[in-house]
């Protein structure tokens, strides 16, 4: 019989590349989503540029006899957990919604799993659980807090699976800490499509660039960095989504639980990502520098080298391939799937 992995949020953005990433490994792939923030067109186009087919279930990961539906239909050897909701701001005026979303569909997931005896999980942490860490690079073991229910649900689940493990010690999980994902698949088919006014950098800098957004606000240019704008760690989804691949692999041969940090371990300011954009792509980006934006921290970045040693992982693209592919799709599709 076929062995799957379930991609829970698998048309959603790090899902879709994941997907990618998976069936071009020879992995089959069934996707389970409720499209609450993403299209089937992402996976539809998933299937043109692989040549295969990915089997794709509508369904909400807190609706148990629907995951039970799948886990009995298909053999599922692995479940790479994106589903959750993820809009920092929305989550602190709903966080009743985020709670039940994030943490109690993990729980939810986690039952039917175990049910199925499926004890092999890569789930998308955050580097949000560092909150504002008080010293950069991030390792693993850094303190973990949060500020907003968002990162509150992600620092959650995972307690929740670290308890799971000390119970059942035969499950293997990681926690696969992101930082900040941006970028596209190189062939513009794929990508980051928000819903209204984008949240992040990436999605609004590319909206101006566009033309759909009159100019970006720099939230803050007086921080403690090299020009005043915030400093992050941005990873490209395509190296992002590799780094599931080799979790994927790792959880073949370990058992536990383990926080892996995915990032490049460099960071660039808000104004360094202005300026690539515009200088690789050759594309105005006004801007305005304006108040910061409340609950923002100074720098975050990476200490990448645990993922080297545990996955074999590292990141290759550059400043320049993340600029120029968040690009070529949002040029492609000014619409995102809608176009
Ligand atoms: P996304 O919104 O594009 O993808 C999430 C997918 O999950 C969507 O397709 C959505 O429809 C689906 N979904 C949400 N709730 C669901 C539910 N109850 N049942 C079934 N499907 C559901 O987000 P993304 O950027 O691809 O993020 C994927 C995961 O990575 C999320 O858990 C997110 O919190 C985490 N993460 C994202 C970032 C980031 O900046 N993009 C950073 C760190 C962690
Ligand atoms: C990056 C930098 C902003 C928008 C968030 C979540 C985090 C994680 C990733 C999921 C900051 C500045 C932004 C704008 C700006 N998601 N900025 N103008 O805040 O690092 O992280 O997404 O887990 O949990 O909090 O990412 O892209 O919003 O901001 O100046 O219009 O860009 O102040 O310095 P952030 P971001």
């Amino acid at each position: 019989m076929n062995q799957y992995v379930l991609l829970t949020g698998g048309a959603g953005y790090i899902g879709s590349h994941t997907a990618l990433c998976l069936v071009r490994a020879g992995y089959n792939v069934i996707s389970f989503d409720n499209y609450s923030n993403s299209s089937p067109e992402a996976l539809k186009r998933v299937e043109q540029l692989s040549g295969k087919k990915i089997i794709t279930i509508t369904g909400d990961i807190r609706d148990q006899a629907a995951l039970t539906a799948v886990f009995s239909q298909y053999s599922i050897s692995a479940v790479v957990h994106f589903a959750g909701l993820k809009a920092v701001g929305e989550s602190t005026e709903l966080p009743l919604h985020y709670y039940d979303n994030n943490v109690a569909g993990t729980v939810t997931l986690c039952r039917v799993m175990r049910h199925f005896n499926v004890k092999k999980l890569v789930f998308s942490s955050s580097a949000t659980v560092y909150g504002d860490a008080k010293e950069v690079p991030i390792k693993e073991t850094s303190a973990r807090s949060a500020t907003n229910p968002y990162g509150q649900s992600k620092l959650m689940i995972e307690l929740i699976l670290e308890d799971l493990v000390k119970a059942e010690p035969d499950w293997s999980i990681a926690l696969l800490r992101y930082f900040n994902p941006v970028g596209a698949d190189s062939s513009g088919q794929i990508g980051e499509d928000p819903n209204g006014i984008p949240n992040n950098l990436m999605p609004f800098i590319s909206q101006v660039a566009v033309g759909k957004r009159e100019q970006l606000s720099v939230f803050g240019n007086d921080y403690p960095t090299p020009d005043g704008t915030g400093v992050r760690d941005y990873i490209h989804v395509v190296d992002l989504a590799l780094g599931h691949l080799k979790a994927l692999e790792y959880l073949e041969q370990h058992k536990g639980i383990e926080a892996i940090n995915l990032g490049t371990g460099v960071g660039y300011s808000v104004l360094d990502m202005v300026n690539a954009f515009s200088t690789t792509n050759q594309v105005a980006v006004p801007y305005k520098i304006s108040a910061r934006r409340p609950g923002d921290i100074a720098s975050c970045y990476a200490e990448p080298s645990k993922a080297k040693t545990l996955l074999g992982w590292q990141t290759e693209k550059t400043l320049e391939d993340m600029v120029r592919d968040t690009w070529r799709w949002q040029s492609q599709n000014p619409n995102g799937y809608q176009s």
